[in-house]
């Protein structure tokens, strides 16, 4: 197996001749190279005889360079590193032009997020998204790791589907159709049953009715894939492209579906502060300067590590919808209409700044609210007793707002018929999900946690486009 740098920085024998590859991320005084692979945000110090050189090897060591170093790996001369490799010989495997480097954000100096963005290909290569997504694998493993432990399945669901799970009918449509010249039928409107699958299909907002018939089969499952929205929600946490996992588990009610959200969102956090520590302890830096530009009130309330050392440590807070009402209707901010949706009466949506408001500023800690108006939310979701709730409970995070949705689902079939008619959900469609319950039905809970808002958590970046590779949002498809 080769050896990369991550491991001949914590493990590797001195004394030893070996070969390293990597881009140039500094090169000082013609003599010390700063070597990084990407496996960890510490660099290799390479040091070159440069008396000893050739002088047109070592202009060809520039920075963003690829280079191949041999030499001895020895306990380091300097202070910055506890080895360091005595370079034997250099290889240029590939060239980056010192002028062309100029125009792009591997210069090393600091460049903004917004910039970053923009060149989306080469912001792997700076110490942030290196971090950013060492972080993102991480959280991804860890995800794996505690559902496999727990003895889920993991369930891959369909990306192409022809139901709209959440019924907000934010999707992209899936088409083999010529779009200029569709076939039309005797009324005029498009003719799917010419289409590729003989009907409308789109791609998926959510595999969770797919993820329920496997639960009520194989009991507890997950899935873990990509979701699709066609909101036009120009905010720093929506992409109209994210990941989403999905645990739904039979014979689970509410109350374990809380205990089982809270346990695992705590389960990846301390993974990460286990396993990636030189990266958390980067970014929580860079937010520290970061936030010395910034007024006292826009800072972070605490720094990074300790952020989720807090949520690791603490209950998450259970409330009703109904007594966040009352405590929303009493706040300041709604007194003195500060919120741009002022909170009048129960069943109100709550929106972003109510959200952040409870978790923020009212109790200071994540929160899980439970029990919300039937009618603000999706079909599935069981009826409660008093006929006008669900049971469904939203996770709210510091800095992020909701990052699980999730409930106790309709096992009961007339209801669940009852609400679809009232919808105007079409039986002849889901006629598979209601299967589930007239074979067997059961008590059963899910919920999904969109994957970029717990790495924004665990990262603390601000904005939802810089945890994921190739972010999607209105008018850009860049990449
Ligand atoms: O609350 P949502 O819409 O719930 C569902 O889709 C359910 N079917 C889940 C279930 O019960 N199995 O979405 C779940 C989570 C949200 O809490 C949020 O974290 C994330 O997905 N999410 C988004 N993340 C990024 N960009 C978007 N546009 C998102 N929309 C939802
Ligand atoms: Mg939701």
């Amino acid at each position: 197996m080769k050896k990369t740098i991550v491991h001949i920085l914590k493990d590797e024998p001195k004394e030893q001749e070996l070969t390293v590859k990597g881009w140039v991320k500094s090169f000082r005084a013609n003599r010390f190279i700063a070597l990084n692979d990407g496996s960890t945000i510490n660099n290799l110090q390479c040091v070159v005889d440069f008396e000893n050189t050739d002088p047109s090897l070592l202009k060809r060591i520039t920075v963003g360079a690829a280079i191949a170093v041999t030499g001895n790996l020895v306990a380091s001369q300097g202070g910055g590193q506890a080895v360091e490799v005595d370079v034997k010989e250099v290889k240029i495997l590939g060239d980056a032009d010192p002028e062309e480097v100029k125009r792009t954000i591997l210069q090393p100096k600091r460049h903004t997020l917004e910039k970053l963005r923009e060149q989306a290909h080469l912001r792997v290569r700076t110490n942030t998204f290196g971090a950013v997504m060492r972080l993102r694998s991480q959280l991804s493993f860890a995800v794996h790791q505690y559902f496999q432990r727990e003895g889920f399945y993991y369930v891959n669901t369909p990306i192409i589907t022809g139901s709209d799970a959440e019924g907000a009918g934010e999707m992209f449509k899936v088409t083999a159709l010529d779009i200029k010249n569709p076939p039309k039928d005797k009324d005029g409107n498009i003719d799917y049953k010419k289409d590729f699958f003989g009907k409308e299909t789109n791609l998926t907002v959510s595999g969770q009715l797919e993820g329920e018939t496997y639960a009520l089969g194989l009991g507890q499952i997950y899935t873990f894939g990509p979701t699709f929205r066609a909101e036009n929600s120009n905010t720093s946490r929506h992409l109209a492209e994210f990941w989403m996992i999905e645990p739904e588990v039979a014979f689970n009610d509410l109350d374990a579906n809380m205990d089982l959200a809270e346990d695992f969102i705590k389960y990846v956090i301390q993974y990460v502060m286990d396993n990636g520590q030189d990266d958390l302890e980067f970014l929580e830096n860079r937010l520290i300067q970061e936030d010395k530009a910034k007024p006292e009130a826009e800072r972070a309330p605490m720094p990074l590590r300790e952020k989720l050392k807090f949520v690791l440590e603490n209950n998450f807070k259970r409330v009703s919808y109904t007594e966040a009402i009352d405590i929303l209707k009493d706040s300041k901010p709604n007194k003195k209409k500060k919120f741009n949706y002022i909170i009048e009466e129960w069943g109100a949506d709550l929106q972003s700044e109510h959200e952040r408001f409870l978790v923020e500023k009212h109790f200071k800690c994540p929160v899980i609210l439970f029990d919300y108006p039937a009618n603000i939310k999706a079909f599935y979701m069981r009826l409660n007793e008093d006929g006008k709730t669900v049971r469904a409970m939203d996770i709210l995070f510091p800095g992020i707002g909701e990052i699980v949705g999730g409930s106790q689902r309709e096992e009961r079939l007339e209801v669940l018929q009852e609400k679809m008619a009232a919808l105007d959900i079409p039986e002849e469609e889901l006629w598979w999900y209601l299967d589930t319950r007239r074979f067997g039905t059961c008590v059963h809970s899910g919920f999904g946690l969109g994957f970029e808002r717990l790495v924004l958590f665990a990262t603390g970046m601000t904005n939802i486009r810089d945890v994921i590779p190739y972010p999607r949002f209105p008018q850009n498809a860049e990449f």
